[in-house]
This record gives C-alpha cells, structure tokens and sequence, in this order.
C-alpha cells in the first residue's frame, strides 16, 4: 500500500477524520494567544499611526501625553533607541527584496498609517488615552496611491524574490497567433484591494527576563521568523531571546512577516526593562500588508470549437515604495491549460501605501480569477460547456518548468464536482434559470496552487511510560497541523493518539519555517514520521537485544508497531510491549530527530499542483441587486488526504474567503489622501453566518509521486477559483458579465 505511515502497511489515524487535538483549548479559553500573556511587571503600548500618506513629521508634541500618571515613555522617532536597526538589511524569511519598513527609524512618512510613536503606560487604558494627546505636525506630498493613474513607464518587472517563481520565458508566437485566431477575447479584470482581518488581531508580548533576556510571544506563523527578526534588528543573542506562539487565531499570511508591534515592543521592553505588550487595533489591522491591487488583462485566441491557440496574461501590481513585494499571478495561465502559444507578463508600481502582504493563495487567488472568468466567456462565445472547454484543452506537463507533473487528478475533480453539483442539468442559456423572482445561475472554474516542501525538522521524544512527544517551531495557523503531526506520530509508533503530545510555535524546539505556502504538512508531516522512524528503529534494536527477545535475529523491515507493542509481521504470537522493552532496557527515553525538505522524494524531478473544480449556484435579485450563494461545489485533488476532518475544514474555510472575495471584501482607498478609508469590520465586510449556505467538499483520489508521505497540502486550495465560479454564476444567472471583483449590489443592478 503507498504512502502508509505506519510500518505495518495499515494506518490507524492518517486518512481518517479526527478532532483537533488542540479544540477543548481553544474553545474553553485555555488556549492562550500572543495579547493573552502575562507578566507581574507587565506595561501596556499603544501606537499612534500617521495621519497623512506621504511627507514628514515636523514636529511631535508628546507633553501633555507624558504628563498623564501613569504614563512610562512617549517613544517617536527623535528619541528612539539606538541599538534598534544595528542590521538594516536583516530581512526576514519571507521578505520582498528592498528595504525593509524600520519604525520609527526618521521623519519620514512612507504610508497612511504608519506608526509614529508608541505610548507605554502601566495600564491599557492609560496608554491609549495618553496616545490621544500626542500632537503632529507634519509636511504632506501629494501621495501616489492609484495604480491606474500611472504612466506605463512605472510599470517595472521586480527584482527576483526569493522563492517566488518569475513568469515563464513566452512559448510559440502568441500575438501572431491571436492575430489569426477565429476567435478572439480580450479583456481587463480586477480585483479589489482586500486586508487580512483574521480573529486574533496582532499583539507582542515581550517578557523582560533582566540580564538582557526577553520571553516574547508574537503574532507569528513560525517562531522562526520572529526570533530571527528579533536578533537581527536589535543585534540580540539567540540564547537571549525566547519566542513562543503556540495558538494563533488565524493566520492566512498576516502573520508570515514580523509586524511592527513586535518591533515597538521589543524596542520598548529593552529601553524601559519592563514587559511590554503592543497589541493592534481592528483599524491598525488595515495598517500592513494586504492583497495587493493588479491589473490584469487576458487575452485569449481559439479555434471556433475552443481549441486555445493563444494565451496572453499580463498583470500590474501595485507594490510600496520600499519593497519589491509580489506574488504568482500569471503562471498558472502557462500551467493549467496547453497552448502552444503563451506570453506572460508580470511587473510592478511603486505606490505610497505598505507593502502588500501574502493572503490566503497569493497571486492565485488574483490570477486565476481573471483567467477562469476569460476561459468561461470563451466557452460562452463558442457554444461550449465550460467543463468540456477545459478538458479540450488540458494541460498534460507542465510547460513553465518543462516537467511532468507529480500527478494530476483534475479530470476527476471535474468529474465527480460535476455529478455531485448535478451540473448536467444546466441549461447553458443565460437567464434561463429561475426560481420565483429570483434569478439562478450556475458557474464553475479551475483552481490550482503549488504543492511544496520547505526544509524542516522535528524532534521527537519516546518515554518510558511509552509516551510520546513530538514537535517543532512552525505554527499551527489554524489548520490543524498539532493534530496530523499526531496522528503522523502515532501511526509511524503504532501508538494511541492520546499517548502522543505534539509541540509547537517554540523557538526551543526543533528547526522549523513559518507556516504557510501549504507547505507544512508536506514538511513538517515528514520530518515528524522520520524521526518517530528513527525512534522506532531504535526501540527496535533495543528490544531485540533483550535476553530472551521475542524479536531475537528479525530483521527491522519485519517488525509491526501497533497499539503500543513490538511485533513480528505474519508472526503475532512474537510481540513485546514498548513499556516492556524500556523497562528491561532500563531507558527513561528515546530521542530522535528528522528532516525533511525540498530534496526530499522526488519533488525536483516534478511540477507539483493541488488542483480544484468549484461550482457555485447563485441566486439573484434583480430588483434589489442582491446576489445569495446558495451552493457551492469544491472538488479538490491534493494528494493524500491525512484528516479528512480537518482537510475539509480547510476548504470550507477557503471557499467562505472566496465568497468574501467575490461578493464582500473590498478595501478603499481615497486617492487624495492616501487612505484605506473602511478601516473597521463594520465597513469591511467579511462573510457572516447568513451568507453561507451549502458547501459540500470532495476529495478525488489521487497518488502522489513527488513526496514521500504522498501529501501535497490543502490550506490555500479552497480559495483559488471560487471568487470565478461565483462570477460565472452570475453570468449565466443575469447575463451580466462582471470582471470586477466585489461584485456588489451597483455592479448587478
Ligand atoms: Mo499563507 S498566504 O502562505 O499563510
């Protein structure tokens, strides 16, 4: 059987669906976030954001702020700390190339919003009554915030980006092609600027140890990165510096970067030798990173039966005046259908915002969309199902990287989406579809993100009590990675899962990155199995040496590990427990560790994809412009499944955002002022409870070559092509055809 985890060829918890380990924490309180800590010195930050977008400060009053009791230290610009910025190239691990942002660091105001000073009192309350007071007088530019407003000569292509790949060298002769093409597509698509507003907003406690020691517990994907933001920017030890997160609420992306807070309040603790917490507001939420905002243009030559023969993609996006941040928009154009003739594009605008951040499937989400609403008009404009158009023209290898792919199980995807949604039954006409008053439609797309593998290792500890521990740095983000590194650990041990504790967001455990990309199951899931192997080869040795060994002269490739004992494959009657073994072995524990990364398996020899097929039903109100989604299909092909709880928790989640990308979310800025103007949920908008109705989730059958564990991450797919589906949708509902993402009640009407 491929791809089993444990040694008897059986797995007992991997593939089956299981609780979150970590669920009775979070939902009795117990689990504590990065704003929760505490400490009997504890002092409270609160930041004061800049008011214009571009310019700077002439001058920063904080008098009457200092006056108020209680009120510690007023920290700006002008009396900053010194040993602050003593690496001004340390970038973290996901840093966009330039310069990255330093708080405080002068008068000079790059964004609306950026932190100008930190208020530290001895209480919250004081801090931010004290941070009312503090008086700026600044000398404001014109800030440049609109990407459309830009002559083309701002459009630049990016300097390289770690781990991001460029768009592919063009194929064939795309424009010719196009040119000759019997049908021919081009339009523009566009997304709206959307900000990450997961539950936990940011917040940084920093302990203060004495002795220059600090415990700090960030708002971070992966202590990793925090502890090596923390050391580089402040020219810290790493043995002076401790950053834990075991829970995060929620992270997609926000939480791959160091934010400021982390900063201030490691600036603070240091200066002031207090604990220092600097916890966001829900409004200084808006002030990082964001999905960034792309013009895009596909355009699409065919054959009158919908035989691709061109593919053009292009997209602009806007980036901050500091950093070259970017993300893969238009490959997935070169990838998911096979065209001989291909030209992508992809460049940047400096803009006076922050630099854009990832967000759930960054670049796909955005790219994807604008070519699987292109690829729906085509099948529109020559008559085709959309499903049979897709499959006319399905991609067998990779072209971007010229590999084959690991493997690929879209045409199943579609398959059973189809059955399962009741596609066949749709009548191709638009407005053809009623039900009472209203409107229905129904729309499908592709969706596809990178499976990969980011170089980790885990650690595990077996005790003679023949329990287990394992675990490393990267976070839980809220996916469920405690509980698959669980149920990885017991099958690999052949343990109860309850005898297995799984560890993480510890900069004392093992060596381990961020948690994002969908890459941790993959990573992590596989340094944890090798090292719970390495345990199991030597409890193995250990009890096999054992006088009167029930295991004497067998080979370790016939040895079983099922509910905690020790046994022979095809002979049951020879067989010890693990207890037993550590006992008469006299061990008080087993140590071990594994990794894993990019070179592990087969992963270089191939194109690894997750791929999708969503169908969405709307239903929509013309009169009041009102659109409902009121079904939604995600057939999805990652790989093994490990949790099929979990799994399908992630694509509900994905989907949900989807939604709120393709009907709610929507960041506005003012152009004259700089400013993302609804900086507050209550006009933001994100998907309530009465927005979501049915969601069903399939999982396809589908092995995988490229890793070892056969697993290729499902935590961004869900997302990717449900924002076109909904569109499509609304196509076929309304005869609307809208290429401008939220689609909101001025679009329909
Ligand atoms: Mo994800 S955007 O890599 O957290």
């Amino acid at each position: 059987m491929a791809h089993s985890i444990s040694t008897s060829g059986t797995d007992t918890y991997v593939g089956t669906a299981q609780s979150r380990v970590d669920g009775p924490a979070k939902v009795t309180g117990q689990a504590k976030y990065a704003g929760e800590f505490a400490a009997p010195d504890l002092t409270h930050g609160y930041v004061v954001s800049s008011g214009i977008a571009r310019g700077r400060i002439l001058s920063i009053d904080t008098a009457a702020a200092e006056a108020v009791p209680g009120v510690l230290k007023v920290f700006t610009h002008a009396n900053r700390p010194r040993t602050a910025w003593l690496d001004y190239n340390y970038q973290d691990q996901v840093a966009p190339p330039g310069s990255p942002f330093r708080p405080l660091y002068d008068d000079k105001i790059h964004y609306s919003g950026q932190p100008v000073a930190l208020v530290v009192a001895e209480n919250f309350g004081t801090a931010r009554y004290a941070a009312s007071l503090v008086k700026l007088t600044y000398e404001a530019d014109a800030p440049t915030t609109d990407l459309r407003a830009l002559e083309d000569a701002a459009y630049v292509p990016p300097k390289k980006r770690s781990g991001i790949k460029p768009p592919p060298a063009p194929w064939g002769d795309a424009d010719g092609a196009y040119r000759t093409a019997p049908v021919q597509l081009t339009n523009h698509y566009h997304m709206a600027v959307e900000h990450h507003n997961p539950m936990e907003p940011h917040a940084s406690t920093v302990v203060w140890e004495g002795d220059g020691k600090i415990t700090v517990y960030d708002k971070i994907q992966g202590v990793s990165n925090s502890l090596g933001y923390i050391t580089g920017v402040f020219g810290m030890k790493k043995d002076d510096v401790h950053v834990l997160n075991p829970y995060l609420g929620g992270g997609f992306g926000s939480g791959l970067r160091p934010q400021y807070q982390l900063f201030l309040a490691v600036m603070a603790a240091r200066e002031l030798e207090r604990s220092v917490r600097v916890t966001l507001t829900r409004d200084q939420m808006f002030t990082f990173g964001y999905r960034p905002d792309v013009r895009q243009t596909v355009a699409l030559g065919a054959e009158a039966d919908g035989a691709l023969t061109s593919i053009r993609h292009e997209a602009i996006s806007g980036t901050s005046g500091f950093e070259d941040y970017q993300e893969v928009v238009v490959n997935w154009s070169g990838v998911l259908y096979d065209c001989p003739n291909v030209a992508l594009d992809y460049r940047l605008a400096k803009i006076d915002t922050y630099t854009p951040s990832d967000m759930r499937a960054p670049g796909a989400v955005t790219g994807v969309f604008a070519l699987e609403v292109a690829m729906d008009e085509l099948a529109h404009q020559t008559g085709q199902d959309p499903i049979d158009l897709r499959l006319r023209n399905y991609a067998e290898k990779d072209r971007t990287q010229d590999k084959p792919f690991s493997s690929k199980s879209l045409r199943a995807a579609y398959a059973e989406g189809a059955e399962r949604f009741g596609w066949s039954a749709r009548n191709p006409e638009p407005r053809s579809m009623r039900d009472g008053r209203e409107l229905v439609g129904w729309g499908m797309a592709t969706g596809i993100w990178e499976s990969m593998m980011m170089q980790s290792s885990a650690q595990a500890t077996l005790t003679a009590d023949g329990k287990l521990v394992v675990g490393n740095q990267t976070g839980d983000i809220g996916t469920g990675t405690y509980t698959i590194l669980t149920q990885i650990a017991a099958d690999a041990l052949g343990l109860p899962m309850t005898d297995v504790t799984t560890k993480l967001g510890d900069s004392k455990l093992a060596d381990a990155p961020l948690a994002g990309g969908s890459w941790t199951a993959a990573s992590s899931g596989t340094a944890v199995m090798r090292a719970c192997y390495d345990i199991a080869a030597q409890v193995f040795t250990l009890a096999r040496g054992l006088d009167d060994s029930p295991l004497a002269n067998v080979d370790f490739a016939r040895a079983v590990f099922k509910e905690g004992r020790i046994s022979v494959a095809g002979d049951p009657s020879r067989s010890i427990a693990i207890t037993e073994v550590m006992a008469k072995g006299g061990m008080d524990k087993i140590e071990a560790t594994g990794s894993a990364g990019p070179d592990s398996g087969h992963a270089q020899d191939f194109a690894g994809y997750t791929h999708s097929a969503v169908f969405a039903e709307v239903k929509v109100d013309e009169d009041l412009g009102v659109v409902r989604v009121t079904r939604v299909v995600s057939a999805i092909a990652a790989g093994k499944i490990l949790n099929t709880k979990t799994a399908r928790s992630q694509i509900l989640g994905g989907v949900v955002m989807g939604i709120g990308s393709a009907l709610e979310e929507e960041s506005m800025l003012d152009h004259t002022i700089g400013r993302f103007m609804n900086h507050n949920l209550g006009e933001y908008h994100v998907p309530v409870h009465a927005d979501i109705h049915d969601i069903e989730v399939i999982f396809v059958d589908e092995e995988d070559k490229a890793n070892p564990m056969g697993v290729k991450g499902l935590g961004e797919i869900g997302i990717v092509g449900t924002a076109a589906a909904v569109a499509n949708a609304v196509f076929h509902a309304t005869g609307k055809r809208i290429r401008e993402l939220p689609i909101t009640i001025d679009k329909i009407i």
